[in-house]
């Protein structure tokens, strides 16, 4: 067995059983999804950055419209940012559109429009890690290399029973150079994807694997050793940061009130509902839109909502605030115009 220095001294894991047994059961098993219908760089790609923290269900609607809105890398270079960040309103992690349209620009300009073949250059495009790069290179190159998210690290944690954090920079090497020296040559890009769906059928997160319907289940050590609800040892999360805000909810005469955030930063260039940090009484809200030049007049509703981002909480308190005056601080949309023509994110939109 391979010594790997740069993995903590851990042998590499011994999966050389792994294809033979995964191959035909995922060619019985696989779902039916929309990006596996072809092999085209640019919809594996998409649907690879799509699929990164969102989940299966909801990738497939947002997969199809965008690609129907936007065919080709040609057109997604081309396209203005607003109508872009609007095909992926809902979706969030919205720097992963900004990206996609950088690597798209960078393909029209490096690469003569042409999606490149080589590992290297795919993961020199913005936005596309060491995950994106591998499935990119498996699915759609035939290329040995192993595709290595949270799914993949939870199914490598149990198959061999790995007893320290699989979070890590160094396991997720070291999963991904397992993985890799077993790749079945002509079937790479089934094998990457049969990890994924073996992860999503039967090695499913929590603390209940379906063992009874998994192909591996003679072979996995965890299984043997009963430690499969054990598996994947994690490092613990420290936290989320809270943060507070007043929202605005300000209509008149059938408009809202809308502003642009700042084009960097989190939800960056996505439009919101007026908002300051802290949380401000009523009658400080009130003051706060006399302010604005808004007239307010009666006060309609008090809403408390939060939103969770990975790393971070806003806990809001919303005032919705009828007005005698459209102060042009702000764009004043129609419902129907906001659901044509701009990108709120859901934060935002709960409250509407
Ligand atoms: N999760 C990440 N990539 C996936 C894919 N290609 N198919 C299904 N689920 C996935």
């Amino acid at each position: 067995m391979q010594k790997a220095k740069d993995f903590m001294d851990l042998p590499l894991g011994d999966l050389g059983w792994l294809p033979a047994l995964l191959l035909p059961w995922y060619k019985k098993n696989a779902r039916d999804l929309p990006w596996r219908r072809d092999r085209e760089p640019y919809h594996i790609w998409l649907s690879e950055i799509m699929l990164q923290q969102t989940r299966v269900a909801a990738v497939r609607g947002y997969y199809l419209r965008f690609l129907e809105a936007l065919p080709t890398i040609q057109d997604l270079g081309r396209t203005p940012e607003d109508y872009l960040l609007k095909l992926w309103e809902g979706l969030g992690y919205y720097s992963r559109a900004r990206n996609l349209q950088k690597a798209a620009r960078k393909i029209l300009s490096e690469h003569g429009g042409v999606f490149p073949q080589e590992y290297a250059k795919i993961r020199a495009l913005p936005g596309i890690g060491d995950y994106t790069a591998g499935a990119i290179a498996s699915i759609c190159f035939e290329a040995p290399i192993a595709a290595v998210d949270g799914n993949v690290l939870r199914v490598v944690a149990r198959l061999c029973d790995i007893s320290q954090p699989m979070d890590t920079p160094a396991m997720k090497k070291w999963t991904a150079a397992s993985l890799s020296a077993v790749y079945p040559p002509g079937c790479c890009g089934d094998f990457t994807q049969a990890v994924m769906e073996l992860g999503a059928l039967c090695c499913i997160p929590g603390p209940h694997p379906l063992c009874e319907s998994c192909p591996c289940v003679n072979f996995c050590i965890s299984r043997q050793n009963r430690t499969q609800e054990e598996r994947p040892l994690l490092t613990p999360k420290r936290g989320r940061r809270q943060e507070f805000y007043t929202v605005f909810i300000l209509s008149c005469e059938g408009r809202i009130a809308l502003c642009k955030r700042p084009g960097s930063g989190l939800l960056g260039g996505l439009w919101q509902l007026p908002n300051v940090a802290g949380t401000l009484s009523l009658e400080e809200a009130l003051q706060k839109a006399q302010a604005w030049g808004l007239s307010p007049l009666a006060p309609e509703q008090t809403l408390k909502r939060k939103h969770i981002f990975t790393h971070l909480e806003w806990r809001m308190t919303a005032y919705r605030i009828r007005c005698a005056q459209a102060a042009p601080a702000f764009h004043w949309v129609r419902p129907e115009e906001m659901e044509q023509d701009y990108a709120l994110p859901t934060a935002f939109r709960q409250f509407l």
